[in-house]
């Protein structure tokens, strides 16, 4: 049984998102896509799973109004102050980099989310999250900070719970899942984190695959894993441990001549499966799974975790790339 159903839930968006075998791409491709882009909740893609856990979360503790912040391109952001608004909370979002009328901004002055600009170093947004805590429950208020990307073990009950998801789908279609290789993109590492905690309460060593755009591999690792036993704990499940998972690191590769490329690539993905991969977390990401199905256990599974709002600013850019063949070996 999955722990996670013990667990007080909001429900945000329509589950399961599907599982399909690409279609276009290469004939014989043994890459499934997971389809978080179809979360069905706004624009949050994957945030809508964290984001059910973390409302109801807030509504049992008594909370009035969640404080959360982001850059101004945080997708989480945006989705935390619409499922506030869904929630009937009120919603507070710190940016560092503000003011910014970016979509996910847009997004949170739309559902009535006041938000204010911090100023400063984006790593410091944890902190202005606790002192503004502190200062609305000075003004009476009940407030539940989350932490970017809703990193805390009660969020990541929603990836946790995604582990179960796609593995009863892979059983449904014949898939071994001891067999597969899950690729996921890792921000805050709350998606991960969660996946790995589901995955051990389940027993199951299949092979799991981190993409790290923001943080240097080594750290990612012992910061995922923390989070992982934490949500473990509330699960009352074994906790993962450091082989249940690997990282491959992806960050400061921006405005290079491989970033050209991966615009190549989003552009063949778009053209071929429909997909519109953002250049933060899906390009990179994308980029990993299909090497991977040249070399790994089948079948390769991409998480495809959404990330529209940066897709579509970045289309403009996509066409300058000429198109890139994907070969039947797997390189780009
Ligand atoms: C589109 C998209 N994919 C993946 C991620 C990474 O998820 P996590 O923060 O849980 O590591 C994010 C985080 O913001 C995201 O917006």
């Amino acid at each position: 049984m999955n722990p996670c159903e013990r667990w007080p839930r909001l429900w945000l968006g329509v589950f399961p998102t599907p599982l399909h075998r690409v279609r276009r791409l290469r004939d014989d491709a043994s890459l499934l896509l997971k389809r978080d882009d179809l979360t069905g909740f706004g624009l949050a893609g994957n945030k809508a799973r964290p984001l059910e856990f973390l409302m109801a979360d807030a509504i049992a503790h008594g909370c009035d109004i969640v404080v959360t912040g982001g850059a101004p391109t945080s997708n989480f952001a945006g989705a935390c102050a619409h499922a506030s608004a869904v929630a009937g909370l009120d919603c507070e979002v710190l940016v560092a980099d503000g003011p910014a009328s970016t979509v996910p901004i847009r997004l949170a002055r739309a559902c009535g989310a006041a938000v204010r600009a911090t100023g400063g170093d984006r790593a410091l947004i944890e902190d202005a999250i606790a002192k503004r805590v502190i200062d609305l429950e000075l003004e009476g208020r009940h407030p539940y900070p989350v932490p970017r990307g809703g990193a805390t073990p009660v969020g990541a009950l929603g990836f946790a719970s995604a582990a179960f998801e796609v593995h009863a789908q892979l059983e449904d279609q014949g898939v071994d899942p001891t067999r597969a290789t899950i690729v996921l993109p890792v921000g805050s590492g709350a998606s991960l984190a969660g996946f790995i905690a589901g995955s051990a309460a389940m027993d199951l060593a299949w092979r799991v695959v981190g993409v790290s755009v923001s943080r240097p591999a080594p750290q990612m690792a012992s910061h995922v894993l923390a989070l992982a036993a934490a949500c473990s704990a509330l699960m009352g499940s074994r906790p993962a441990t450091s082989g249940a998972f690997t990282i491959v690191d992806r960050t400061g590769d921006v405005l290079t001549e491989e970033r050209a490329d991966d615009m190549g690539a989003a552009r063949f993905m778009r053209e071929s499966e429909g997909i519109l991969l953002d250049p933060h977390y899906g390009i990179p990401t994308f980029e990993v799974a299909w090497t991977m199905t040249a070399t790994a256990e089948q079948p390769v599974v991409l998480w495809q975790t959404g990330g529209i709002p940066a897709a579509v600013e970045s289309l403009d850019a996509g066409n300058e790339h000429e198109r890139r063949v994907l070969t039947p070996s797997g390189s780009m």
